[in-house]
């Protein structure tokens, strides 16, 4: 059997980041070593605010450009609490997913099993979405400035950006998923009626690529009523596709409906494959449970099974999935943001067990 090499850059970032990193990386180890099909060249990368501390960099200023020769990038997180979160986000993450332009962020969220909702009563079936986030432009495109800094006539602006090229990408990708999906059901997230410019293009383009989809069902909110009917309604959404500052709003409130935090994955994604995707929990660095621990690695094993689909280990990513669901399965492997008592290293054990087929 010929064997498949991916080469996997791991920038574990900042706080849970490097120990939820670490910890996947000893399941992907498991995983490919069960499979034998392929196996992971892994190139470990420092880049942190550690890093900028030392260097006044997060990263070398060819970063980006250093990681285009990988398959794939396994991201942690980024953030310390004595250096502003603007220049972590912009100095580490932002500087990597916007010059390799990946531009859909994928994000999908379901109950596991063994795990609850906060929702009352709402059970698997009920809630099942994947939210695709625009995560090249809009309200992120670092477009904007301050003045006169310190005076009374001091003046700041952030400026959205939403280009026809930039929202039509982003609204075919999401009907194309949604179109992959058992319920074919899109629902197009804007604020049309107080953004009058912007939004009003998104509508517009949605409309008008929805003509190339016709067995996709869509249908459009605006994001605050948005945030109602994921709580009231779940049942009701499937796909979902929003700017960059709403999806990013409306997926923190998604994972705490499935659950916790410590469970939602995210990939960034070029889907032409023109350059590496990038794939990682989407919680921060957590410096509250930094070094205790007891950092819940169950969104970075999931990120790395959306990781190894994206590579086409296909039959890999479903024994992860299957682990990391039996797992999840047993409250006594639940770590304290689930409500339990379990460490990284035993979920992380119990996981590499199942993978091993010990379980
Ligand atoms: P956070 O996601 O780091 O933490 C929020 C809360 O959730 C905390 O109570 C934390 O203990 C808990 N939590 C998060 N992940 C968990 C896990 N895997 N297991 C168990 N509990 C978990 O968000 P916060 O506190 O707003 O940000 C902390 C730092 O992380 C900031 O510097 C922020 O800028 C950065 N951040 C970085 C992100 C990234 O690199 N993609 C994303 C979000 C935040
Ligand atoms: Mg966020």
């Amino acid at each position: 059997m010929t064997v498949k090499t991916h080469k996997i850059a791991a920038i574990g970032g900042d706080g849970i980041g490097v120990e939820v990193v670490d910890a996947c990386l000893e399941v992907l180890d498991a995983l490919a070593e069960r499979d034998g099909g392929f196996a992971l060249e892994t190139t470990n990368f420092d880049w942190s605010t550690d890093r900028y501390k030392r260097t006044g960099e997060f990263m070398p200023k060819d970063g980006a450009d250093q990681l285009r020769a990988f398959d794939a990038i396994l991201f942690g997180a980024v953030g310390a609490p004595d250096v502003p979160d603007h220049l972590t986000l912009w100095g580490l993450r932002l500087s990597i997913c916007q010059p390799l332009d990946q531009y859909a962020n994928v994000r999908p969220t379901r109950m596991l099993p063994g795990i609850t909702s906060p929702l009352r009563g709402v059970d698997r079936t009920e809630l099942d979405w994947v939210i695709v986030r625009e995560n090249s432009e809009g309200e992120y495109a670092g477009q904007g400035g301050r003045s006169h800094p310190g005076l009374p006539i001091e003046v700041a602006t952030d400026v959205s950006i939403f280009t026809r090229a930039g929202v039509e990408r982003i609204i075919r990708y999401a009907f194309q998923l949604a179109q992959k999906r058992p319920r074919k059901l899109l629902t197009v997230v804007t604020k049309s009626n107080a953004q009058r410019h912007g939004m009003v293009l998104w509508d517009q383009i949605a409309a008008e690529v929805a003509q190339d989809f016709p067995d996709v069902t869509w249908d459009k909110m605006l994001v605050d009523a948005m945030t109602v009917r994921m709580v009231m309604h779940p049942d009701s959404l499937d796909t979902i596709v929003a700017t960059n500052l709403h999806a990013d709003i409306l997926s923190d409130l998604a994972a705490a409906l499935s659950g916790s935090i410590g469970v939602a994955p995210t990939a960034n994604l070029n889907p032409e494959r023109d350059t590496p995707s990038m794939f990682e929990p989407i919680h921060g660095s957590a410096f509250d449970i930094t070094g205790k621990g007891v950092a819940n690695p169950v969104a970075t094993f999931w990120t790395a099974a959306m990781m190894l689909e994206h590579l086409g280990e296909k039959p890999a990513a479903d024994r992860l999935m299957a682990a990391v669901e039996s797992v999840t399965a047993d409250p006594s492997l639940h770590t304290p943001d689930l409500g339990g008592k379990a460490t990284t290293r035993a979920v992380t054990d119990a996981v590499i067990a199942a993978i091993r087929g010990r379980n």
